[in-house]
């Protein structure tokens, strides 16, 4: 598959994920546009590009904003569409914030690809929130949505945009739920991103890693590289266009397992038990594993990245641009 020369924007660019896929793009030839409102407290973070900020562009825009990102969605081929809040329990203190960039953010995106002479393909990341508890496991993209918080209700709207766009207007558009993605480059410093950057933090301070009783709770960890293979599938692949799909490696570990995990790894830390906070317990899911078949049979796509191998790459990514991080 060739990307050279077509024109890629990625919204969220300096963050985790979006910032990964950047450098996949930008190895590729692709000319790559990275759109970031750089929020205070969410994953942006300049670091994440400096070995390749000559070779892509930088735009400092709020998709809150229709006319500043208007540009940029126009001239594209391919829009990755990454930004968002993502903090669970911000959505739910906040919900109008939530409902500004997950929902109104996107529909932005959407109508101005949708008035575009050439619509650009739009590739949105749903989330396993969109599932909530699911009354089987594993769940796929044919997974009845009954989201438990304002983010999961807001990106199942995404998922629904996504339909109608597609269906409606003839927007080239693609859905894909992520599961728990981890690896280089991801916000550590703040406790709202996930038990995972929350884990790898304490480790590398030294500090206790607490795990919520009885800690058997399992999560389908993906390396963030499977994430970009897949992404990049379904911005290229034909077939992709008006469908969804899920990315996550199928498979489960306990949250205990991967705090021992990550203490091995890094070789500091240490893990304890301790009860749940009261208001913690209202929005837990139990057990999250994903089927990613339809990946697999579209597009020969497998997780190639084991947890073990992933939490080396990370921990040495962190270890070597610490103060970028921490
Ligand atoms: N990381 C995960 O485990 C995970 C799991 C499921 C789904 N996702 C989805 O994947 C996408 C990327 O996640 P990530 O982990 O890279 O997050 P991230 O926070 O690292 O990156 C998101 C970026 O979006 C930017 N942003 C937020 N609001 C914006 C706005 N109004 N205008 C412009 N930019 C804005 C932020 O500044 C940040 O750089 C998100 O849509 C997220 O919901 C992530």
């Amino acid at each position: 598959m060739s990307w050279e020369n077509t024109n890629v924007l990625i919204t969220g660019g300096l963050g985790f994920i979006g910032s990964t896929l950047a450098h996949d793009l930008a190895e590729l030839d692709a000319s790559v546009t990275l759109l970031d409102a750089k929020l205070e407290d969410y994953g942006a973070n300049p670091a994440n590009v400096d070995t390749i900020r000559d070779n892509v562009t930088i735009v400092e825009a709020d998709l809150r904003d229709v006319k500043d990102v208007a540009p940029y969605v126009t001239q594209s081929d391919v829009v990755f569409h990454l930004a968002a809040q993502l903090s669970r329990t911000v959505s739910n203190e906040n919900p109008a914030t939530d409902a500004e960039i997950n929902c109104q953010g996107f529909l932005n995106v959407l109508s101005v690809a949708k008035s575009a002479t050439d619509s650009p393909r739009i590739v949105f990341t749903s989330s396993q929130a969109v599932v909530g508890r699911p009354a089987s496991l594993p769940f796929d993209e044919t997974t009845q949505a009954a989201p438990l918080d304002v983010y999961g209700a807001n990106k199942r709207a995404g998922e629904l945009y996504c339909n109608l766009y597609y269906e409606s207007h003839g927007v080239p558009t693609v859905a894909v739920r992520l599961t728990n993605v981890y690896g280089p480059r991801a916000q550590l410093s703040n406790p709202n991103y996930g038990v995972i950057n929350n884990f790898i933090a304490a480790a590398l301070r030294d500090e206790t890693l607490t795990v919520f009783e009885p800690g058997t709770m399992k999560r389908d960890f993906v390396y963030v590289r499977d994430i970009t293979r897949g992404l990049r599938c379904l911005g290229f692949e034909q077939r992709a266009v008006g469908e969804r799909y899920t990315l996550g490696t199928g498979d489960a570990t306990t949250i205990y397992d991967l705090a021992e995990a990550i203490v091995d790894t890094a070789g500091s830390g240490s893990v304890k038990l301790v009860p749940w906070p009261d208001d913690w317990e209202s929005i837990q899911v139990g057990d999250l594993r994903s089927d990613p078949s339809k990946m697999c049979d579209h597009f020969d796509w497998e997780p190639e990245t084991d947890l073990t191998e992933g939490l080396v790459e990370t921990i040495d990514y962190y270890r070597d641009n610490l103060e970028a991080y921490l």
